[in-house]
């Protein structure tokens, strides 16, 4: 297998292509081998799973990969019942939960919080979404899942839909196809929620993109289509969000017009984005891209071990 250097993971801009793809085949390899044979792999390994934003599948597919390894779980789903409700800082938060733990997973609302928290860990931190930042590891389950279901991700079309002005997991799905050959990514958003130009910049000459408002324009060329939720908890004003949180509203009606073996991913909670109609078809692959969040969760807890090299 392919070597990995991280110290954390703290930003998907961190991992190099060769990077990606170690994590993708430990995952394949986590995925086919059974719970008996992999138990003792964060064997005596404590893990801090600290969200100080809310949060389902990321939370508990983490607790889910440590306990499949054989590990333990210590940390909390709320951050009001920790310390911090008393003003600590989260420099010393961390310092001290990294002399209880091993690994730190840790979600927090404000951008760079991830960055910040590596910095004074002493032990490896993994970024389990900072604000409207990043979001490596469900980029690394993303990745997992187009490859799983295309065989590649070079040479991928795929269009970003919704909130790309505030979607964490569509900013640090952007610096991980500049990896890739060839991956065309079509940017479906209203003006007011646009993909930032910083991050349009820093791949453009990696990856080709077009930006449109409308559903339509490049529904026909896409493999894939990767949904995302208007973030209410991003907006400023909640006049704003009122106004635009039902701009796209995926159906059975408005995706007629697709490719042979065309996929909805979608990283989840589901708001009003995609109705229902649209859950048991073959088309829809959210829930399947969710249940890989163990796989490569496993894979990059195995990887990390609790070292910071
Ligand atoms: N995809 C994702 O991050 O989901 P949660 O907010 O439920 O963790």
């Amino acid at each position: 297998m392919v070597g990995f250097n991280l110290r954390d993971i703290v930003s998907i801009s961190d991992f190099s292509r060769k990077d990606i793809e170690a994590v993708l085949a430990k995952a394949a390899d986590m995925e086919k081998t059974p719970k008996s044979k992999k138990d003792t792999i964060l064997k005596d390994k404590n893990v801090a799973v600290l969200f100080f934003e809310p949060s389902t599948r990321t939370r508990l597919s983490f607790e889910t990969a440590v306990n499949n390894l054989g590990g333990s779980v210590i940390g909390f789903a709320d951050a009001g019942v920790s310390s911090t409700k008393k003003g600590e800082s989260l420099s010393h938060t961390i310092k001290v939960i990294s002399g209880y733990a091993d690994m730190i997973v840790m979600r927090h609302s404000v951008e760079g919080a991830a960055r910040r928290a590596a910095e004074v860990s002493k032990k490896p931190v993994i970024n389990g979404g900072d604000g409207a930042n990043q979001h490596p590891t469900q980029t690394l389950l993303d990745l997992y899942t187009i490859k799983k279901q295309f065989k590649k991700i070079d040479g991928i079309n795929i269009g970003l839909l919704g909130d790309l002005k505030y979607g964490r997991t569509v900013h640090s799905l952007m610096y991980a196809f500049a990896n890739f050959k060839n991956v065309k990514v079509y940017c479906i958003a209203p003006d007011s929620l646009k993909m930032p130009k910083n991050i349009i910049e820093d791949t453009a000459g990696n990856i080709e993109m077009k930006e449109t408002s409308k559903l339509e324009e490049f529904l026909p060329e896409l493999d894939v289509l990767y949904a995302t939720r208007i973030q209410k908890e991003r907006f400023v004003d909640e006049f704003e969000y009122e106004q635009i949180k039902n701009v796209f509203i995926l159906g059975k009606d408005n995706l007629k017009n697709v490719k042979k073996g065309f996929r909805l991913m979608h990283p989840l909670p589901i708001v009003n984005e995609i109705k229902t109609e649209l859950d048991g078809s073959e088309m829809a692959l959210y829930f399947e891209q969710a249940e890989n969040g163990i796989p490569v969760r496993e894979a990059l807890l195995a990887m990390l071990k609790g070292v910071k090299k």
